[in-house]
């Protein structure tokens, strides 16, 4: 070998050698990142770090691409990286959950019974009194509590006109639904609560505990005193409150006291599904859902089954793993953050919104003055545009996810857009433009008074642009409403 080769291939080796610690430095540092990420407390200020996509351009009309804002959070939320985490390393030893005795079936049996622990202290249940059943969403919760509960065709559930289809259409398909009716702002009527407990025999009554079309937190407690004078229960509907407000299944007093509540995790940040009806024990195990196989049986004979008590008689086929991990992590977070933190940070994005659609000459629908019983909804309008055009240039223009239709709650949009009842059915789907709706902005955790401020200035420029669209293509334009 000629020394020019030895040279060059020290130079070489040395070259890998530098390269190799510089990957290993490298990786190390990355570690080092990851765990301090990992052992600072996650605040708002720092919360927007691990939002899964949260930098991830889209697309718009002109071929450039930008920063979406997110502001479609009622609908879901993105994932928060730590839930991620937390499921990737749970998913190692993920084994059949209640059914086997291998290490792994053990470990991911713990885990799930840790969160339910964790759900009930989340909720301030009392351990001796509350279950908490695992379920795959608010909506199926709510239609697995109709069909365990409703006995009768004659029963009757008391609603009202503010309710999530999901928190209607369960009930009217199975028993007597009678609504209280919402007032002139939108919010519910306690005192056609009230006079309805006291006219007829009401058997549960169930209400949301947060709007997600005007944001309105309901005083469910303050209805569950009412329903426990009246010899009712009370079912309250949590998908909106639970990444926006504390929620207590105890009141100040005994009737005050929640008997139901029914959440999904996909809206609190852990987007594998799962959720959780926490419900009162001694009730949950007289009833069982219609819905019947493995997990939810003590022993079967040819002809004969014992079924097991709750939460397994409510947990028919394999519970979903990574959606109980992602909700145990998505609660350890949220509580991190601080419930009265989200609550004020909400509260200044919705002052901002709301007076910076007004200044627009926007329609508001719901309080715009007092809006301290409102979690971050805000639903509006330009009422000389047509809703759907505006949102889809919106996203097409300026990159911003909205929500626009009726919600899933149609009877309450109708009264708020004053559609009468009776022309309703006239029109055709509600996905459809010609169909009534509202523009919907709805926040996060992570979304900030400068994403406000942007969407405030892209706003007029895209009522513009639809009014060009239409000037140009009439034809083409929907009726207006
Ligand atoms: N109920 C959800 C919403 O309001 C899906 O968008």
């Amino acid at each position: 070998m000629t020394n020019t080769k030895i040279i060059k291939r020290k130079h070489t080796t040395r070259l890998i050698g530098l390269i190799c610690a510089g990957i290993i430095g490298l990786t190390a540092a990355s570690q080092a990142a990851q765990t301090s990420k990992a052992a600072q407390p996650y605040t708002l200020d720092n919360i927007r770090n691990y939002i899964v996509g949260i930098d991830e351009p889209v697309e718009l009309e002109d071929g450039t691409k930008t920063t979406a804002i997110n502001f479609d959070n009622a609908a879901t939320t993105p994932a928060l990286q730590p839930v991620v985490d937390e499921v990737t390393e749970k998913l190692k030893m993920y084994g059949a959950i209640g059914r086997s005795v291998s290490q792994k079936a053990s470990y991911s049996t713990d885990v799930c019974s840790e969160v339910r622990g964790k759900v009930l202290d989340f909720v301030n249940a009392d351990k001796d009194k509350y279950t908490c059943i695992y379920v795959n969403n608010t909506t199926d919760g709510l239609n697995k509590l109709a069909s365990a509960l409703v006995t009768d065709k004659s029963d009757i559930i008391l609603t009202t006109r503010m309710e999530h289809h999901s928190n209607d259409l369960p009930w009217r398909e199975r028993c007597q639904v009678i609504y209280a009716e919402v007032d002139e702002l939108g919010r519910v009527r306690y005192d056609e609560l009230e006079e309805k407990l006291k006219t007829n025999k009401v058997k549960y009554v169930s209400v949301t505990a947060a709007s997600n079309v005007t944001g309105y937190v309901t005083d469910v407690h303050r209805i569950a005193a009412m329903a426990h004078q009246y010899g009712a229960m009370i079912i309250v509907d949590g998908a909106q409150i639970v990444a926006h407000r504390a929620f207590s299944m105890a009141g100040e007093t005994p009737e005050e006291d929640i008997d139901f509540f029914v959440f999904s995790a996909h809206k609190m940040y852990s987007p594998f599904g799962g959720g959780a009806v926490v419900g009162r024990t001694d009730v949950l195990k007289d009833h069982m859902p219609q819905m019947y196989g493995g997990g939810t049986i003590d022993i079967v004979s040819d002809y004969k089954q014992v079924y097991t008590t709750a939460p397994g008689k409510y947990e028919p086929g394999s519970p979903n793993y990574p959606g109980i991990v992602g909700l145990g992590k998505a609660i350890d977070i949220l509580r991190e953050i601080g419930f009265d933190k989200i609550q004020e940070h909400e509260q200044a994005l919705n002052r901002k919104l709301i007076d910076g659609l007004l200044d627009l000459g926007m329609k508001v629908y719901g309080d715009t003055q007092d809006i301290s019983d409102r979690v971050g909804v805000v639903t509006f309008n330009d009422e000389h545009t047509n809703s759907a055009l505006l949102a889809g240039k919106l996203s097409r223009m300026g990159g911003v996810a909205t929500r626009r239709g009726a919600f899933c709650s149609h009877p309450y949009v109708w009264r708020l857009l004053g559609v009468s009842d009776d022309t309703v059915m006239t029109y055709e789907g509600c996905a459809e433009p010609k169909t009534p709706g509202m523009i919907r902005v709805s926040f996060g955790i992570y979304n900030t008074e400068e994403e406000v401020d942007r969407f405030l200035e892209i706003l007029p420029k895209a009522i513009e642009e639809v009014k060009q669209d239409l000037a140009k293509n009439p034809l083409d334009a929907p009726e207006e409403y």
